[in-house]
């Protein structure tokens, strides 16, 4: 299999072509080096991989046309498409900016994949397509999806013209809705990586929602393994699955358990919710785990301690 990963230098798409690469795949990387997070922290997520002779990297913006043209000559059979701009609050800020990559970046990869041939694609999709959705957790079954940031907006309208390349020109596309995702190599915006770098540098933290909200974090070496799930799954058709923990923690909670790791008490500030930001993730995993045999082996509290030990030896602490 010779697979273009998408994003390759970001949190997931690093892990992901770490993980391809120990087993023995072809892989071709592209990134922009997008000016979300410094660049300096993904040349060090790829660094290793670009030791490695299967692989090879082009640093390329998905929103060119160019791009995907100097992509044509190198016999990619499979994509796994992860660039994207990420976050919800950012996406507030940034609105065209964040629809730009996600949809027309998207749009153009689709492009690519139908007049090359390519057939089987997997999307990184989110959690927060189901947005304010009560009925909990969230199954794949649920169409209610009613989301309220740009950012899910954004992967919803991928899913959708993922869905129309299917329809219409026979693509074999999975859907991967990830549930935030953590563990080493976790971006800068997400809350863990901010509240252990802030505690461990004795500032102040924020929690928003008066530390009412839920998540289901899923750690990095699952997601890795749903992915790969996906990739041998062997499907013609449209379908989305979640890969989530199945579990959901609170604020508070996940608070306590980086005070308790790192030794150290958090100073806190309460501040009501913010736009965008929805109440709680909690993912159904029944049809995961049937068909992709997924089964998530590591809890939050091993996925906070692992990023803890990676970000200590990543900024010598
Ligand atoms: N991390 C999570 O908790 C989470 C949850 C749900 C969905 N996702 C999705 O998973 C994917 C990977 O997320 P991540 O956390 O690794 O984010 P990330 O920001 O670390 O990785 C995304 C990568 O895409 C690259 N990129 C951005 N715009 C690009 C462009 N125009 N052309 C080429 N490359 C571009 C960035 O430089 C970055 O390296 C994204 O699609 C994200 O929306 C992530």
């Amino acid at each position: 299999m010779r697979i273009l990963v998408t994003g390759a230098c970001g949190f997931i798409g690093s892990s992901l072509t770490d993980f391809l690469l120990e087993q023995k795949h072809e892989v071709v990387g592209i990134d922009n080096f997008d000016d979300f997070y410094s660049r300096k922290i993904k040349e060090s997520n790829i660094a290793q991989a670009l030791k490695n002779p299967g692989f090879r990297f082009f640093e390329l913006d998905i929103c060119s046309r160019d791009a995907w043209e100097k992509l044509s000559t190198h016999g990619i059979d499979t994509i796994i498409h992860l660039a994207a701009k990420a976050g919800v609050r950012p996406s507030m800020e940034k609105p065209v900016e964040y629809n730009e990559v996600n949809i027309i970046g998207t749009h153009l990869m689709l492009e690519f994949a139908r007049k090359q041939g390519i057939k089987k694609i997997l999307f990184a999709s989110s959690s927060s397509v189901y947005g304010v959705n009560k009925n909990l957790p969230w199954s794949v079954n649920d169409t209610n999806l009613l989301p309220i940031s740009i950012y899910a907006f954004s992967k919803l309208t991928g899913e959708q013209l993922c869905r129309y390349y299917h329809e219409n020109f026979g693509l074999h596309i999975t859907v991967l809705r990830f549930f935030t995702v953590i563990g080493p190599r976790q971006r800068p915006d997400l809350v863990i990586h901010k509240f252990v770098k802030a505690i461990s540098e004795d500032r102040e933290i924020t929690l928003f929602g008066n530390g009412n909200t839920f998540r289901d974090y899923t750690f990095i070496g699952d997601i890795v393994a749903g992915i790969v799930g996906a990739l041998t799954y062997e499907s013609q058709g449209y379908e989305i699955f979640n890969l989530g923990n199945s579990h959901t923690v609170g604020l508070l909670e996940l608070v306590a358990t980086i005070e308790d790791l790192l030794g150290k008490k958090a100073r806190i500030t309460y501040l009501p919710e913010q736009k965008g930001d929805v109440p709680y993730t909690w993912s159904d995993i029944q049809k995961t785990t049937e068909l992709l045999n997924f089964h998530p082996k590591t809890d939050v509290r091993e996925g906070i301690s692992k990023f803890i030990d990676w970000y200590k030896k990543e900024f010598a602490q």
